[in-house]
Order: C-alpha cells, then sequence, then structure tokens
C-alpha cells in the first residue's frame, strides 16, 4: 500500500514515519511536509535510506500542488499530521493556523475524494473538547462531549474535524478522526514544556511556569500515540473517532518539578511568569473505546517514559542544541 504521512518531519510525524517504515517494509510511505519552522529533516534521519521511504515537500494548502501530487502518485491511505501546532503561536498570530489546518486540511479531503483512497485519517486532539474543572477528577473525555475549543489553535483543529465528518456523511468518504492527548518524547520541538524545560534545565536557563502551574495535563509518550494511530487506520471502523490517552495526568509543576530533580537541578529554575491567555484548566481522556474495541493498550506510563525522553535528550544534545541556537531562540526572546 501507498500511505502518503504528511507533517512527517514534525515531532509525531517523524516518530510515525520511523514506526511504519520499520514495521511494513512492503508498504511504501511518503512523507509530505513543508519543511515549517517545526519539520527537520534529521528527525527522519534514522529511515531516510531505506527502500520504502519517500520526502516530498510541499504545502498541504497549496490546492495545484496537492492536485499534482495526488494525480501523480495515487496514495491508498492519506494520515494527516500536517498543522500549526503550539498554542501560543496560535494566539499571536492566528491566520496561518487556519490556512493550514483548516484549508490544508479541506484541500487533502478534496484531492481524497477526486482522487479516491482507501482511507484518510485525521491526527486531532483532545483540545477540541475543551478544558475540565480542577476540583471535578471524576470527569473525562469521551467521543461523545461536544466540542468547545478555546484557542485559535483548537479552534481551526476542531474545524478540520468537522469537514473531514461532513466529507464522510456528504460524500461518503472513508476517514477516521483521532483525538489525542499530550504527547512527549524523542524529537519533540523545544518550544513545548517538556523539552523546553529539559533543554534549558541542561543550560541552567530559567524555566517558564505559567501561572501557579496548576494546569492538567493527559501525558502519553509518543509512540504508544503512534501504535494508537496505526490501529485506527488499519482496524478502526470508517466514520470513527477514537480517543487516545494513557490516564497520565500531572499539573505542571508536578511535570516541571519531576524533570528538575531527574536532573538532579535546583526548584530555584522555576520561573512563575505571566498566564496563557484563555488558558485550558485540565484535560483527561477517556480512552475505553480504543482499549476496547482494537485492544490498544500503551506501553508506557508518564513515570517510565520521562527517563526514557530525559536520556534521549542527553544523547541527543545536537537535536536539539541547533534548533535552541536558531530561529527558535529569535521567537523564544519574543515571548518571554
Ligand atoms: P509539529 O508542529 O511538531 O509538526 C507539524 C509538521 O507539519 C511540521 O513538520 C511542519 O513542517 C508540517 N507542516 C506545517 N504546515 C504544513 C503545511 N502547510 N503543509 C505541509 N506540512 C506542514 O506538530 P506535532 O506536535 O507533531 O503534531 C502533529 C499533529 O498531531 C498535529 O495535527 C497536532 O494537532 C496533533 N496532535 C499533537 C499533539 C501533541 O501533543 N503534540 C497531541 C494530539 C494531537
Ligand atoms: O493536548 C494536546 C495538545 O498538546 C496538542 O494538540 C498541541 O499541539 C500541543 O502543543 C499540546 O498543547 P499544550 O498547550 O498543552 O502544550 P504546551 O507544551 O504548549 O504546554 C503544556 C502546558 O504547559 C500548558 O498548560 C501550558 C504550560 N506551559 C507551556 C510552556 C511552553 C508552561 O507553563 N510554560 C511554558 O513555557
Amino acid at each position: 500500500m501507498k500511505i502518503v504521512v504528511t507533517g512527517g518531519a514534525g515531532f509525531i510525524g517523524s516518530n510515525f514515519v520511523q514506526y511504519e517504515v520499520n514495521r511494513y517494509p512492503e508498504d511504501e510511505i511518503i512523507n509530505l511536509d513543508l519543511l515549517t519552522y517545526a519539520g527537520n529533516l534529521e528527525s527522519v534521519a534514522p529511515v531516510a535510506d531505506k527502500k520504502n521511504y519517500r520526502f516530498v515537500r510541499g504545502d498541504i494548502a497549496d490546492r495545484a500542488f496537492v492536485f499534482d501530487f495526488f494525480e501523480k502518485e495515487k496514495p491508498d491511505i492519506v494520515i494527516n499530521f500536517a498543522a500549526e501546532s503550539h498554542v501560543d503561536r496560535s494566539i499571536t498570530d492566528p491566520e496561518v493556523f487556519v490556512r493550514t489546518n483548516v484549508v490544508g486540511t479541506t484541500t487533502l479531503l478534496d484531492a481524497c475524494r477526486t482522487y479516491g483512497i482507501k482511507r484518510y485519517h485525521q491526527v486531532s486532539t483532545d483540545e477540541v473538547y475543551g478544558d475540565l474543572p480542577l476540583d471535578r477528577p471524576d470527569l473525562f473525555f469521551t467521543e461523545e462531549t461536544p466540542l468547545h475549543t478555546s484557542s485559535p489553535y483548537s479552534s481551526a483543529k476542531a474545524a478540520a474535524d468537522l469537514f473531514v465528518q461532513a466529507y464522510h456523511r456528504t460524500y461518503g468518504l472513508p476517514v477516521t478522526i483521532s483525538r489525542c492527548s499530550n504527547n512527549y518524547g524523542p524529537y519533540h520541538f523545544p518550544e513545548k514544556l517538556i523539552p523546553l524545560v529539559i533543554s534549558r534545565a541542561l543550560n541552567n536557563e530559567e524555566v517558564p511556569v505559567y501561572g501557579e502551574g496548576k494546569n492538567v495535563r493527559d501525558w502519553l509518550y509518543v509512540t504508544d500515540h503512534c501504535s494508537a494511530i496505526d490501529l485506527v487506520v488499519r482496524k478502526g471502523r470508517v466514520g470513527e473517532v477514537y480517543n487516545i490517552g494513557g490516564h497520565n495526568e500531572r499539573s505542571n509543576l508536578e511535570v516541571v518539578q519531576t524533570i528538575l530533580r531527574a536532573l538532579n537541578k535546583p526548584e530555584s529554575l522555576i520561573h512563575f511568569v505571566k498566564d496563557r491567555p484563555g488558558h485550558d484548566l485540565r484535560y483527561a481522556m477517556d480512552p475505553t473505546k480504543i482499549e476496547t474495541e482494537l485492544g490498544w493498550k500503551p506501553e508506557y506510563t508518564f513515570d517510565t517514559g520521562i527517563p526514557v525522553t530525559i536520556d534521549w535528550y542527553l544523547n541527543h544534545r545536537d537535536w536539539w542544541e541547533h534548533i535552541v541556537s536558531g530561529e527558535y531562540q529569535k521567537y523564544f526572546e519574543k515571548m518571554y
């Protein structure tokens, strides 16, 4: 089968490309990525020379390019990871989020219905459900929870999900959607909380914690997200949404303290800064459907995944140091 993975040079996409290329030598994996600030071909270097892998640079929101690409490649499966993914960037510059996350998705959907595909899979997020209160640990997001977004990022992701569902109902396109909680692990761009804390603490730099650090996220090791998507694409029911999460809720302060302890760094590095506008309080996924229907089980807990992640950053200093010293640094200074 010919599988197009969009956004395969980003954090989760690059982990997924490596997962698929190694696991399915009989399939052909095409990584279609624009290489924005978040795209990095070093993240797919371990599979770059494999016979069943190819990279194509292109913009999913460029209709002429996408239709030419489909005409030439005629993919069997499209898995759409490509997105603008950082909430803080969506607050300062929402427009590109509409372009890539909404227009990009509908452009792919139009190409899929024009050329025909066996499956279109949309990689979505728990953020489309909004947030849960901090004082109701009994509440979780299910697939039936109404969409109720907070940021320009989550609004654009929710709009994309609705288009995917509309193309299924109106045109009969064979689609699936997965909605996952916060990922962490190798190749995570150091603007996001966990790699930001690891990289800054290793350089003995202050670590910014928004507000009082009480907001809660539900953390999943990235390869567990990859195995879940693989299952949904190959075995999930067409037209369905599957929530993905591993019940690993931690407050941001707990996350930061855990990392500082593991690195033997002092808590005096913690610097409480102005809160994110509209900051979602708590995310927590109920993954019962994917567990019972598809037999998915995560391999890592937060306590086992964090040491593995820290080791990866210690052993791959080159990967993140050149990001931190480049364009990202200018962005970081503008934000803080
Ligand atoms: P990322 O920002 O690390 O990577 C995004 C990739 O998309 C980059 O390689 C970038 O170059 C590419 N891209 C951006 N615009 C493009 C365009 N117009 N055309 C083609 N490629 C383009 O993102 P990520 O954290 O790996 O997230 C991947 C997907 O998973 C996103 O759809 C995101 O909404 C979703 N998601 C992320 C998380 C998380 O915790 N990071 C959790 C749940 C869902
Ligand atoms: O829940 C899934 C989402 O997780 C994905 O859809 C997004 O693409 C992904 O970026 C992530 O969004 P978050 O906003 O939760 O991740 P981020 O790493 O930006 O922030 C995690 C938490 O840490 C959040 O509550 C904000 C806080 N934070 C973040 C940064 C960057 C800080 O306190 N300090 C920081 O410097």
